[in-house]
């Protein structure tokens, strides 16, 4: 059974002019898979990760057309946002919205006392997503005076400790380093090994060439273009979004005629290619 699927969903805020937030917008995302979603500011990524958590039409309201299953059963069905929270989470786009206790350890078992589980759970569910995303020693910090990223950290474990089937991340590391980027692709890629669905919303292309199956791009609400990442990027076609630089490289190489290589997503698909290539073909 598909995780989430949409079928011609349109929506438009209560207040909103012009043009909708989304326009017809049909797409499946199979259990299991990592979707990353592209689009340039104000493209409706927010608004769609929104619309398959069940935020839109439980706490934001507007015009809506169309469907959105959620492990086959329509967002509507589930009654509240509370009852598809096992199925589905997202992690905000802003942490601040989303953290409210003291401290760190407090926060992250907030989502796993309300479900009621015993307090054994409860501390191991706590103590493992502090693990996964680096944060242990901050049981006892007090959430805001945490910098952003770490705030970004807390709020997505937080979101693990529910263990929810299907996890939506809307720019999880937007406030974060290099390290802290790569810290949370890491622990993604761990969640999506234990077979966690995720959908995420996402600038950073090298990090989505590396860890996602599937790209989506909205472009003013619609959907112009969903693929597999490598077809994505090496398709020929110009979907709005820029290859990652070492696959640019590997592109232009093969149009100047370098040939016997695999052009590269990743830095280190490139650096293994490269090698090949400078191997057989010798220092100039
Ligand atoms: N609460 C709201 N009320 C009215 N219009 C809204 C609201 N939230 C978003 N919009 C509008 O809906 C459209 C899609 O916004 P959305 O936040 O989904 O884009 P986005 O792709 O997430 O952008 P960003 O990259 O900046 O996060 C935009 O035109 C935006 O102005
Ligand atoms: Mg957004």
């Amino acid at each position: 059974m598909a995780a989430i699927e949409l079928e011609d969903l349109s929506f438009r805020y209560r207040n909103q002019r012009g043009e909708p937030a989304l326009r017809d917008v049909s797409l499946t995302v199979e259990e299991g898979e990592f979707l990353g979603v592209v689009g340039e500011t104000g493209a409706g990524k927010t608004t769609l990760l929104s619309a398959m958590c069940g935020v839109i039409p439980f706490h934001t309201s507007g015009d809506r057309a169309g469907t959105v299953r959620v492990k086959g059963r329509a967002v509507e069905a589930y009654g509240s946002l509370s009852a598809l929270s096992s199925a589905i989470s997202m992690v905000l786009d802003s942490p601040e919205n989303q953290l409210f206790n003291l401290h760190v350890f407090d926060e992250v078992i907030w989502g796993p006392e309300n479900m009621g589980f015993d307090r054994e759970e409860i501390i191991e569910r706590g103590e493992r997503a502090l693990r996964l995303f680096g944060l242990e020693g901050f049981e006892d910090r007090i959430t805001y005076t945490l910098s952003g990223g770490e705030k970004q950290k807390v709020a997505i474990a937080s979101i693990y400790a529910l263990s929810p089937e299907i996890i939506l991340l809307d720019e999880p590391t937007s406030q974060l380093d290099p390290i802290g980027t790569e810290m949370v692709f890491e622990a993604i890629d761990q969640l999506i090994a234990e077979g966690v669905t995720i959908v995420m919303a996402e600038h950073k292309i090298e990090e989505l060439a590396k860890y996602a199956d599937r790209i989506a791009v909205l472009r003013g609400g619609e959907l112009t273009h969903v693929d597999e990442t490598r077809a994505f990027f090496l398709d020929g076609a110009d979907h709005g979004v820029a290859p990652p630089q070492v696959t640019e490289l590997g592109l232009e190489l093969s149009r100047s005629g370098v040939d016997g290589f695999r052009i590269p997503l990743t830095l280190e698909e490139a650096t293994a290619e490269y090698a090949g290539v400078l191997r057989r073909e010798g220092p100039r």
